[in-house]
């Protein structure tokens, strides 16, 4: 660069330092505690210029991909919000040594994002059973609903009659001849993966001792929603299941491989069960519970694939028995390698399921962590998948954890902001509005939670405002991400109830308009 260059960059930072918002505390109180990181490239207009010129020119050059989307991979991610994403993406970057904020998360990369919007039909902020309903049957319902019309109430024990229900695009997809699986790192009955095959007016009938639970008297029970998956149609035939869940298939009287009882008071093993049935129906078929036995079959997967790895949910990535837990990629990879030997196609249902738990219970580095677990396994997919498939990335509903401060670049996502409260005591970049991470204050002061001994570990909860028991879903848009055929259809804000029916159109399956008229 030469003088004239050199002199402008000077003008250029200064003008940039004296617009930037925090600039006076930065340099009244702020300069000399907290040296910026400075990253020389980025101090010349060129390289902004440069950044900007490359996406316009790949905006440009991006043809509209207009071939029928032979298979549709909908990815979710549990309660993944917007500043879920940013700070993803800002950890991920920091992991590899960089300041972090200009990472990029794999899927961010798509051509095409939009926003949805997560409301239900009776509920301002969304759950994830009516939210399943609506980007994966494409209806809203009420909040706790699977799978059936708003004119089902939740946990209405009256056996809801076909006349309510509503179907997903995993049953468009096999009915037009292709084939359908899911895989979640949540129990494979829980409200997300629940959504592409069941029908029910509570989303925790999950086994049948919760269906007794909640209707002790009644004659005609509806069925739990393990036993659907089992013996329903489109359950019956799922040619992957991989997830969490043992115990919703197990009887009280059975321990599962790992220790965990079963919750089933019917006396009943579907695991069992499901194993009967694709022996009747002479098909190929495989019941796996560990990692090993997973990728033993990973190049010739069996035609039928049940795997579940935990008693309950999967363990948190970070907290994982690698040898027994596959993650989210490796069981990915399995299920599009099995499904993709149907030349008609598939849809394929992939869940990064505990985004939203750890979000729950204030973890917010297991949040950032599975969020980054999700990526990952997208573009194994991608790696996997050619030019004929549509990849769709979303997410559920928000949660309340904020992203902010003045904090210098490349502060440590996960840190204290560089500023302090007014009352003197540091607050998190990363906080929640409410949840179980709420802290008695002590005199009438707020705690400094930096100074607590398990400060940073894996279990300690970042500080929420609200004392809950549970933190609380957020009731902002969320970002879907899309590439592959029509992924152009994904821009925009809109009800999320339209994804599925766009993934269909793009795909020339199911009830609605399609891209292709033969
Ligand atoms: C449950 O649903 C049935 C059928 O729609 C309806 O007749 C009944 O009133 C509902 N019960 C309750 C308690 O809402
Ligand atoms: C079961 O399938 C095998 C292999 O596809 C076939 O050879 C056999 O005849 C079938 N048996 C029955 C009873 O249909
Ligand atoms: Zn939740």
């Amino acid at each position: 660069m030469g003088a004239m260059g050199r002199g402008h960059l000077l003008l250029l930072t200064l003008f940039v330092v004296l617009l930037h918002p925090s600039f006076e505390r930065d340099v009244y109180h702020k300069r000399q505690q907290y040296p910026t990181v400075k990253i020389q490239e980025e101090a010349d207009p060129a390289f902004w210029l440069n950044e900007a010129r490359l996406g316009i020119e790949s905006r440009l050059s991006n043809t509209l991909n207009r071939n029928k989307a032979r298979n549709v991979v909908l990815f979710l991610g549990d309660g993944m919000s917007l500043p879920t994403l940013a700070a993803a993406r800002t950890l991920q970057g920091q992991r590899e040594g960089r300041t972090g904020e200009e990472s990029q998360l794999f899927f961010e990369t798509f051509p095409t994002t939009g926003l949805s919007k997560t409301y239900c039909v009776d509920a301002q902020t969304a759950d994830s059973a009516c939210t399943a309903t609506a980007y994966l049957c494409g209806v809203k319902a009420n909040r706790g609903t699977l799978g059936v019309t708003a004119d089902v109430l939740r946990t209405n024990c009256t056996l809801v009659s076909p006349q309510h229900y509503v179907h997903s695009i995993a049953e468009w997809a096999l009915a037009d001849g292709r084939d359908a699986g899911i895989v979640t790192t949540t129990r494979v009955t829980h409200a997300s993966p629940a959504g592409v095959y069941a029908h029910s007016a509570e989303r925790d009938w999950e086994s049948n001792a919760d269906v007794l639970e909640d209707c002790p008297m009644t004659p005609n029970m509806p069925a739990d929603i393990a036993q659907q998956l089992v013996h329903s149609y489109p359950g019956t035939h799922l040619k992957v299941i991989l997830g969490g869940g043992r115990r919703e298939f197990l009887p009280v009287t059975v321990v599962d491989e790992e220790g965990t009882e079963g919750k089933r008071l019917d006396g009943r093993n579907l695991i069992d069960e499901w194993l009967e049935d694709k022996t009747a129906r002479n098909v190929s078929h495989e019941y796996v519970w560990n990692r090993r036995e997973l990728m033993r079959l990973s190049t010739s997967p069996p035609e039928y694939l049940l795997g579940l790895f935990e008693g309950n949910h999967m363990q948190y990535n970070l907290k994982a028995d690698p040898d027994t837990e596959p993650s989210l990629a490796d069981m990915t990879e399995v299920a599009i390698r099995s499904l993709s030997r149907n030349d008609r196609g598939f849809f394929l249902f992939v869940e990064g399921g505990r985004i939203d738990h750890a979000h729950h219970d204030n973890l917010v580095q297991l949040a950032l962590d599975e969020s980054i677990e999700l990526a990952a396994a997208v573009r194994r997919a991608a790696e996997l998948l050619g030019d004929e498939s549509l990849v769709v990335v979303t997410a559920d509903h928000a949660h309340v954890m904020s992203y902010g401060g003045y904090s210098r670049r490349g502060a440590g996502v996960l840190g204290a902001a560089d500023d302090r409260g007014d009352d003197g005591l540091p607050y998190m970049t990363l906080s929640y509005a409410n949840g179980p991470g709420a802290r008695p204050h002590l005199h009438g002061r707020r705690p400094d939670v930096t100074a607590e001994e398990d400060f940073g570990d894996l279990d300690w909860k970042s500080h929420a405002e609200v004392p809950l028991e549970e933190e609380t879903h957020g009731g902002e848009d969320v970002a879907v991400f899309a590439a592959g055929p029509y992924h152009d259809l994904f821009t925009g804000t809109y009800e999320q109830s339209r994804i599925p029916h766009m993934m269909a159109y793009a795909a020339c399956i199911g009830p609605g308009p399609h891209a292709c008229h033969h």
